[in-house]
């Protein structure tokens, strides 16, 4: 199995490619110093003369608050570059797995979305991740899309609130947006599950089971690893940000992922 890795260096690519590793597959791991995907002619130029199996595209335009100030960056990687690996994925004949985000709803549902609800992104992160969402159908039948939410894994969240926890005794976290923290390596073992039997193409929605706010993410955090962090509680209005969050994102997920409380204190079993 000969895999091309796009986002590699980034959060669930760092979760990722060592579990390749493990299986014996080849794989390329790039990232935006190898080659840039908005480079139409570059991509064409170095992927026309290789040879692969499967294509995994996580390299994307992540900062959902300076996407807003910068739209034609987040839709030149979100849609563009995403156009750009697609279509080689379509040339190759190779299926292509492109990793999206809960940000394509608007979050006014009360119940998980289902991989087939109707999209409204209400920010330009979620409009641009669509975008390429609707690339990867245009160009080629042999997709899956995984739609995940709230990734932690090495150097994120849950690491920087024990960072944090050292510094200082209390933090304010909004709790009126709820949605389902999610480890990457969760995500990652789904990932080479999918690739492995062969599952039916189509959009996928994979993220830890259950949901809660990010107040009560963050004070299981503290609780499991018995840090002293009173979590304020706050809303949405008291911390504005530049761009909208859905409100209630929680995606109709795979039941086989684990509950996001029995997945965090997996992950925080490995962390001083
Ligand atoms: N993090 C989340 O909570 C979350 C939730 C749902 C969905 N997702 C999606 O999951 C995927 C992976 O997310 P992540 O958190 O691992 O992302 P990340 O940590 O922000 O990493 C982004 C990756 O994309 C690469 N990249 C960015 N612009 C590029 C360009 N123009 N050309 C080539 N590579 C480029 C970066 O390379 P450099 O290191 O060289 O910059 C990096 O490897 C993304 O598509 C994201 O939209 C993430």
């Amino acid at each position: 199995m000969r895999i091309i890795v796009t986002g590699a260096s980034g959060l669930l690519g760092k979760s990722l490619c060592p579990m390749l590793d493990k299986e014996g597959w080849q794989y390329w791991a790039c990232n935006s110093k190898i080659f840039d995907i908005t480079n139409t002619k570059m991509v064409n130029e170095i992927m026309n003369k290789i040879d692969l199996d499967f294509i995994i595209h996580l390299a994307g335009y992540t900062n959902i608050d300076q996407a807003e100030d910068n739209p034609d960056l987040a839709y030149s990687v979100n849609q563009l570059g995403t156009k750009n690996i697609a279509r080689i994925a379509k040339k190759h004949n190779v299926p292509i797995l492109y990793v999206s985000t809960d940000n394509v709803f608007d979050g006014t549902k009360t119940t998980p979305y289902k991989p087939n609800d109707a999209t409204n992104p209400i920010n330009v992160y979620g409009k641009s991740k669509l975008a390429g969402e609707k690339e990867i159908i245009k160009a080629t039948k042999k997709y899956y899309i995984l739609r995940t939410s709230w990734l932690y894994g090495t150097g994120g969240y849950v690491d920087a609130m024990l960072t944090f926890s050292n510094f200082r005794k209390e933090i304010s976290v909004v709790d009126d947006q709820i949605g389902s923290p999610t480890c990457c390596d969760d995500v990652s073992r789904k990932i080479i599950e999918i690739i492995k039997d062969n599952k039916p193409y189509g959009i996928y929605h994979v993220t830890s089971g259950g949901s809660t706010s990010w107040a009560d993410f963050t004070k299981k955090i503290f609780e499991i690893k018995k840090r002293k962090v009173d979590v304020v509680s706050i809303n949405k209005s008291d911390f504005p940000r530049p761009a909208k969050r859905p409100k209630y994102c929680v995606l109709d997920s795979d039941n086989k992922m684990p509950y996001w409380e029995e997945a965090l204190n997996t992950y925080l079993s490995n962390k001083n």
